[in-house]
């Protein structure tokens, strides 16, 4: 299929995302002089903003690129679980599955950035006990009509081996294909995923196989580790700025390169795959088709500052400049 026919086709497609949602507030400032107080800067605030963090911003980067995206995650009746609400309704994001805690604040990582630089985090969040989601009739609702499911788990408390088992099961019956952003400390069993979409240190961690910061990556080894473990229909390893290797039933099919590019930030990068790999996906793409769409994606992203989100205009803009990129064998 031709690169901008299925982006026009995500429009179509429904997509649920299962996971810990969050609030990221920016503070914005300058810093000139140290306090007498105490030896840190004093941030003068010019400016606050706020945005859908975690699993929310999964589903940010779902509507942003006009396919349909609902959220079940937990939340509370508070100050940013309002500003939550405001930005879902703005982007269309539908939240009407989301789970009201009144035990627990809604999850909010507060960021002060001084010069585009940041300078320190402010969390803001109870036990992971506390965001547990209830599975159920609750579960099942909202996967109403989705073609797809993304667990962005962030080991915030949403995502448990109860709700795994569910939504492994959900999605058995209804026939919707499985994303995993998976969190291999968290032990959970990701038998049943349609798709896995580990990093590099991820990767390593699911495969039980340490190596050093800056030696080769053994592809071949973690691929087939993943793959006896758990059996993912297709696995894409992110490698940052080495691009994604992509596998599909155990076989590796090769690596994408990123294009050279100026990077802003990183972070984020892994929703944005996830969230375009599942959604291309789901039109029909094949794995290769959706990953260079993912890989451009991700590399306007990694262009902007804090999680960012892609348009359709902009994914076919750079899908057209990275046009050339070849599917590397490794
Ligand atoms: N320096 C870079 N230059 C170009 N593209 C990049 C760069 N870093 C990341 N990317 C793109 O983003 C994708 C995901 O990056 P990475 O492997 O860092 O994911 P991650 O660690 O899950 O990120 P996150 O911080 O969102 O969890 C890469 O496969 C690549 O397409
Ligand atoms: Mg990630």
């Amino acid at each position: 299929m031709d690169l901008d026919a299925i982006i026009d086709k995500l429009a179509t497609v429904k997509v649920l995302v299962v996971g810990d949602v969050m609030l990221d507030h920016y503070i914005w400032g300058d810093a000139t002089r140290i306090s007498p107080e105490a030896p840190v800067p004093v941030v003068n605030v010019f400016n606050d903003s706020w945005s859908a963090g975690g699993a929310a911003n999964v589903a940010m980067n779902l509507t942003s690129l006009k396919a349909s995206a609902s959220l079940a995650g937990v939340y509370a009746e508070d100050e940013a679980g309002d500003q939550l609400r405001t930005i879902f309704t703005q982007a269309g994001v539908d939240f009407s599955s989301m789970h009201l805690t009144a035990s627990a604040p809604t999850i909010r990582k507060t960021r002060v950035v001084v010069q585009k630089q940041q300078i320190c985090r402010i969390d803001r969040e109870s036990a992971p006990a506390e965001y547990a989601f209830p599975g159920g009739e609750k579960l099942k609702q909202a996967f109403s009509g989705a073609h797809a499911v993304i667990l962005s788990d962030y080991a915030k408390g949403v995502v448990t081996d109860e709700l795994l088992d569910e939504v492994v099961a959900i999605c058995k019956d209804s026939g919707a294909a499985l994303s995993v952003d998976p969190k291999p400390r968290r032990r959970l069993n990701y038998q049943g995923a349609a798709l896995m979409t580990p990093n590099r240190s991820e990767a390593l961690e699911l495969a039980e196989i340490s190596v050093g910061l800056h030696d080769t990556f053994p592809t071949e080894a973690v691929c087939q580790a993943i793959y006896e473990r758990y059996q993912p229909h297709r696995l894409v390893v992110t490698l940052g700025a080495d691009g994604m290797i992509l596998v599909e039933e155990g076989k590796i099919l090769g690596r994408l390169p990123t294009r050279a590019q100026e990077v802003f930030d990183v972070s984020g990068a892994g929703d944005t795959v996830i969230a375009v790999l599942t959604a291309s996906l789901a039109t029909g793409a094949s794995l290769v088709e959706a990953a260079h769409l993912a890989n451009s994606a991700a590399g306007v992203v990694v262009g902007k500052f804090g999680a960012a989100t892609v348009s359709p205009d902009e994914l076919r803009t750079a899908a057209k400049l990275d046009q050339g990129i070849p599917l590397l064998t490794v």
